[in-house]
């Protein structure tokens, strides 16, 4: 709990040099992000990202995952109704130590090495809490993943947070395209492809959690994203 604390606050300290560093003009205001570089402590373990910044949208803060972590994601994580529709790679049913290996074997290593970059997701009235996880990866095809608590997902905060995190992905990493694999049954996911102006590239079959679906493999370039903001 201390951990996240210090996290929050490392945040809201950083939060006062923000203006300075904003340079996202063509972001519409609800949407932007705070550029702020974290501190990279090594609170919560020596795993500590320190390439991936805070980020802020209207209604979220967008904080880098530590170690310490683990816990509040693990109690929230292991739900049928947020991983039927994720890739088989998620283990299910998902383990005790589950939330600890993916972050301090996985992401956090992925992050430090610099091809992997995520989020927890907080809810600005109520910051100590991880409603959710959001993370780009710069491997083939499967660019961003996400996920949401089931009491907090319909109200337009996974819209709100993958339009900060794939402006980041465009305009801070610089890439080029983004793509990612949805399968058809996920209506809501698919939704956030079309909000966010993607095209279907092809489909193809794919073993998710809940088993072999249609996948739909949603693309959108650095040009078409910038286009449309
Ligand atoms: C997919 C997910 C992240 C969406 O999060 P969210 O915060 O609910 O998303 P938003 O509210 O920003 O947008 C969802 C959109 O899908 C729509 N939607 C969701 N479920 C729907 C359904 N069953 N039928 C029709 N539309 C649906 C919503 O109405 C909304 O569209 P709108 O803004 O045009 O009304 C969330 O459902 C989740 O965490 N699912 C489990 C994990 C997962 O599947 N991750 C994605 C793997 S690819």
């Amino acid at each position: 709990m201390a951990v996240i604390a210090a996290n929050v606050e490392t945040y809201l300290h950083n939060k006062a040099f923000a203006a300075m560093k904003q340079d996202h003009q063509h972001i519409p205001e609800s949407d932007r992000v705070d550029q702020t570089q974290k501190s990279g402590d090594d609170e919560g373990g020596n795993l500590e990202a320190s390439m991936t910044p805070d980020l802020e949208t209207r209604r979220l803060l967008l904080l880098p995952p530590i170690v310490a972590d683990a816990e509040q994601i693990q109690r929230i994580f292991p739900q049928w109704e947020i991983v039927k529709y994720l890739g088989k790679v998620v283990p299910w049913p998902y383990p005790p130590d589950g939330a600890m290996t993916f972050l301090r074997d996985q992401m956090l290593p992925s992050m430090k090495r610099g091809d992997g970059w995520a989020w927890t997701i907080r809810l600005k009235a109520a910051p100590a809490r991880i409603i959710g996880f959001i993370s780009l990866h710069n491997r083939e095809e499967t660019h961003r993943g996400f996920w949401i608590v089931p009491e907090h997902q319909g109200q337009g905060l996974m819209t709100e947070a993958c339009n900060a995190v794939t402006d980041f992905w465009f305009n801070t990493l610089n890439m080029l395209v983004l793509r990612v694999p949805k399968a058809v049954p996920n209506i809501g996911s698919r939704r956030i492809s079309e909000k966010q102006g993607m095209r279907l590239l092809r489909t193809e079959e794919r073993d998710f959690v809940s088993g072999r679906y249609t996948a739909e493999i949603w693309e959108i370039t650095a040009k078409e994203w910038n286009a449309r903001r």
